[in-house]
């Protein structure tokens, strides 16, 4: 089964990420600001610039990619 934005992918990002992210740009608890952005937000992840102060582990990183590679499913 696909993987889902919002079993999936949504519960990885955390308040704070989200309450910065608004500030600053896009809303990461909204699906379409997050398709919007994917490729920006999957750079940053991979690259672990981005939560400044806690990278994801490889295996949510290959997850969030595997999400939009599958059509970046609701
Ligand atoms: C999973 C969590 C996060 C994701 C996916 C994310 C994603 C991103 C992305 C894609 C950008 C680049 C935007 C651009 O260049 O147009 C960015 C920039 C930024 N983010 Fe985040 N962010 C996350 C968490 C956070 C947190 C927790 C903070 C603050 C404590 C934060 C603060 C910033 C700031 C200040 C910038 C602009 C400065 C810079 O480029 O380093 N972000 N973020």
């Amino acid at each position: 089964m696909a993987l889902s934005f919002a079993q999936d992918i949504r519960p990885l990002f955390r308040e704070k990420d989200i309450e910065c992210m608004r500030d600053y740009e896009f809303d990461l608890s909204n699906l379409s600001d997050v398709r919007m952005n994917a490729a920006h937000i999957y750079e940053r992840l991979h690259d672990k610039s981005m939560p400044q102060d806690g990278p994801w582990s490889d295996e949510d990183v290959a997850k969030f990619k595997r999400w939009m590679d599958d059509g970046m499913s609701e």
